[in-house]
């Protein structure tokens, strides 16, 4: 992959919003048939990384180079007609119209006296969805769908104009478990037809499932880049963080508080599960056990976690919190 070069890149990319330096000199590259997964929690500047990268906002410094060709004026249409795609939290979907309508939005097929040919309009979109897996009607008012159908409508839109880059930012927070499978497979199948891929997420746990590198962004800056196979999920929570960790297994009930790999602060405390799980360790922590935590794991919790006792290290202590044991 070194050899190649990137079909992007992004070369020192500043952002300020208000005054605040919300991205400071940022690299950031892509390959061909790569999908690389920008991680980093929440505020880190991720998406304000896509909405550059898609034409939506532009770098108040930096620039950026698409098949070798340095951009001056990226926008939204020169990304679309360099083959950049976005999928973001914000649908772009209309509402009021029928699934196939939207995905073929700006492009739909018309008939030789110059109509819109509405047969192909539907035909054209059920089998672009079939091809994707995606059991939605395409006659359908995309406003009668739930939410994570309209993403995967958003997802098989900006596809039908298959692009060379694609760019997802956060959508799997919606998706059940098997559409969220569905979505990973889609991925790979684009990857291997060469789409190079940018995932964006939050939680570490998905990375080696889906992606072949990974950019950590903290606070509006690249922490590293680096090959997924040469890190732990360990390492990339405290990248992402910046501070230490603790490994616990024990009754993980969803972690409100935001355990990365059982779900985001948004999401909703799961039903307990016994599971290992990592989160962030700060001193004196207990909100991100939810509210299961046994009394007498607290203190040991504590003396784990006091300021200063580990510094900077990886704290990989194994609890267990019907116990408080140390395991
Ligand atoms: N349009 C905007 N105006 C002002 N501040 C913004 C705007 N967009 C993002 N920010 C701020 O920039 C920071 C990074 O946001 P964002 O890129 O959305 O982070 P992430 O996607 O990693 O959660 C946040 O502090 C956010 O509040
Ligand atoms: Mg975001």
């Amino acid at each position: 992959m070194a050899s190649k070069q990137p079909i992007l890149r992004m070369e020192q990319i500043d952002k300020w919003f208000s005054g605040v330096h919300e991205l400071d000199h940022v690299d950031f590259d892509l390959y061909e048939g790569e999908v690389h997964v920008l991680l980093g929690e929440n505020g880190a500047g991720k998406s304000t990384l896509m909405k550059i990268l898609s034409g939506s906002l532009p770098p108040d410094s930096g620039r950026s180079f698409v098949q070798g060709k340095l951009v001056t004026d990226l926008t939204r249409e020169t990304a679309r007609a360099m083959g950049i795609g976005m999928v973001c939290q914000e649908l772009s979907l209309v509402p009021n119209l029928a699934v196939a309508e939207n995905i073929h939005k700006g492009r739909r097929p018309g008939t030789q006296l110059g109509l819109v040919d509405w047969r192909s309009v539907s035909q054209g979109a059920a089998e672009h969805l079939k091809l994707l897996q995606m059991s939605i009607d395409p006659d359908v008012l995309v406003r009668s769908l739930d939410v994570a159908e309209q993403q995967l409508t958003e997802i098989a839109r900006v596809l039908g104009k298959q692009p060379s880059i694609l760019l997802l930012d956060e959508l799997t927070s919606a998706l059940s478990d098997m559409e969220h499978e569905r979505l990973f497979e889609i991925i790979r199948r684009s990857r291997e037809r060469g789409v190079a891929i940018v995932y964006v997420s939050h939680r570490p746990a998905e990375v080696p499932q889906i992606a072949q590198r990974g950019t950590v962004l903290r606070d509006g800056r690249r922490i590293a880049t680096t090959r997924t196979e040469e890190v732990t999920e360990e390492r990339l929570i405290q990248m992402m963080v910046g501070r230490q960790l603790i490994r616990r297994r024990g009754w993980c009930g969803g972690h409100a508080g935001g355990c990365p790999d059982h779900g985001g602060p948004r999401q909703r405390p799961q039903p307990p599960q016994r599971k290992s799980c990592l989160a962030a360790c700060d001193p004196g922590h207990s909100d991100h056990l939810g509210g299961r935590v046994r009394p007498v794991a607290t203190p040991a919790l504590r003396r784990l976690s006091a300021p200063g006792r580990f510094g900077d290290a990886i704290c990989h202590q194994q609890l267990d919190l019907r116990t408080g044991a140390a395991a």
